[in-house]
């Protein structure tokens, strides 16, 4: 049997990965930890929030919501006449009401409720019924701004960014230099939305580590090989870059590539905890996953093909069904750990980014750091 670890110990792992273990099960079980997630990791991280296509023009809007269902923030993409592209709050600094509610081209922002106007940089510009207030205006009655990335056409935000976006990335935008990711076109008809009985943290330590390959996925393992599976992690990033067994199922890689004259099947980044950016021969197709407010995962999938000639093969071969046989063994193992007779086990060596993740999450929550 075993009894509730406080949150402290329960997120603390050992630095050496030959020594740890994973974190304590509470951790996917507790309400209250899964709670703290949103504030301490998704607020403080760099979240998905779209991508650039309807505020391309000078002079458009358009509202977004951060991590539906868990952070639910609404917020604001506004591009000025001169171009500049800003994400602000899409809460009216009045009394609270939301601002714009699709996308559209403007001069200014409007409230609906009490016609409180603002610039498209957020700075309050009129306000009726005001006269005779103390202090007004003040820099607290414009649009708070929040932090902002590009990447290619997507557009990622951060309401209290723990590090710069580029650490979220590690050294994809080099390493993977030759993408050309203004060329990614959004493929509606591959985008899924998910839902199923695990924590999101189950579902990403899925994804860092190749181990269960040969025994969850038999048709990839057919397209890759495990001997040359390989791991690298970077600060608040992890790669994992798989060898395709067969010449047809690889990138072509150009001489400015480290894997220049390899068969390199798929890149598989995943900022940590956030954003993920799956890279795959299709060559590439980004996806973003998100969690839920509650501890059952909703998420979703969103596509953006570079090479469309070829979708459907090696490692991109089978996204579906690569998806589904993730899906039922996280959620095998969601149902696994609430067993009194389990409380946290092992990963080195072959799960070392599974491990990096465990103590950027321990980091993340504030858990005390271990040697
Ligand atoms: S809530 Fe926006 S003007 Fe009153
Ligand atoms: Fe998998």
């Amino acid at each position: 049997m075993t009894t509730p670890a406080d949150p402290a110990t329960a997120l603390a792992v050992d630095a050496d990965v030959h020594s740890a273990s994973t974190l304590d099960k509470s951790f996917y079980l507790d309400p209250a930890l899964y709670a703290a997630t949103a504030e301490r990791v998704f607020a403080r991280s760099w979240q998905w929030i779209g991508d650039l296509g309807d505020v391309a023009a000078p002079g458009s809007l358009s509202p977004r919501q951060m991590l539906p269902g868990l952070l639910d923030e609404p917020l604001l993409l506004a591009r000025d006449e001169v171009g500049r592209l800003r994400c602000l709050s899409n809460v009216c600094t009045h009394r609270g009401n939301l601002l714009v509610h699709a996308p559209c081209r403007a001069a200014q922002i409007r409230c609906g409720y009490h016609s409180r106007r603002f610039d498209l940089d957020g700075r309050m510009s009129f306000m009726p019924g005001f006269e005779g207030a103390r202090d007004f205006p003040s820099p607290r009655d414009d649009l708070p701004q929040v932090a902002l990335a590009e990447f290619g056409p997507l557009a990622f935000a951060s309401l209290a960014p723990a590090a710069p976006f580029a650490d979220f990335l590690g050294d994809l935008p080099t390493r993977l230099a030759w993408l050309k990711l203004d060329e990614l076109v959004h493929d509606p008809s591959r985008d899924r939305d998910l839902e199923f009985d695990a924590h999101w943290a189950l579902y990403v330590e899925n994804y860092l580590e190749g181990l269960h390959i040969p025994f969850v996925h038999p048709g990839l393992a057919q397209t890759i090989e495990q001997a040359s599976y390989r791991v690298e992690t970077f600060r608040r990033a992890a790669l994992q870059v798989a060898t395709a067994r067969d010449v047809e199922a690889a990138f072509e890689l150009p001489p400015t590539s480290p894997e220049h004259g390899q068969r390199i099947a798929a890149y598989y980044y995943l900022g940590l905890p956030e954003p993920d950016v799956q890279r795959l021969p299709v060559g590439p197709v980004a996806q973003r996953r998100r969690p839920s407010r509650h501890i059952a995962y909703a998420g979703a999938v969103r596509a953006y093909v570079g090479d469309a000639s070829r979708l459907g093969q090696g490692a991109a071969g089978a996204l579906d069904e690569v998806e589904m046989e993730d899906e039922a063994v996280v959620q095998t193992v969601q149902r696994g750990i609430r067993s009194r007779l389990y409380s946290r086990g092992r990963a080195p060596r072959h799960e070392r980014a599974v491990h990096h993740f465990h103590r950027l999450v321990g980091e993340f929550m504030g858990a005390p750091a271990t040697a």
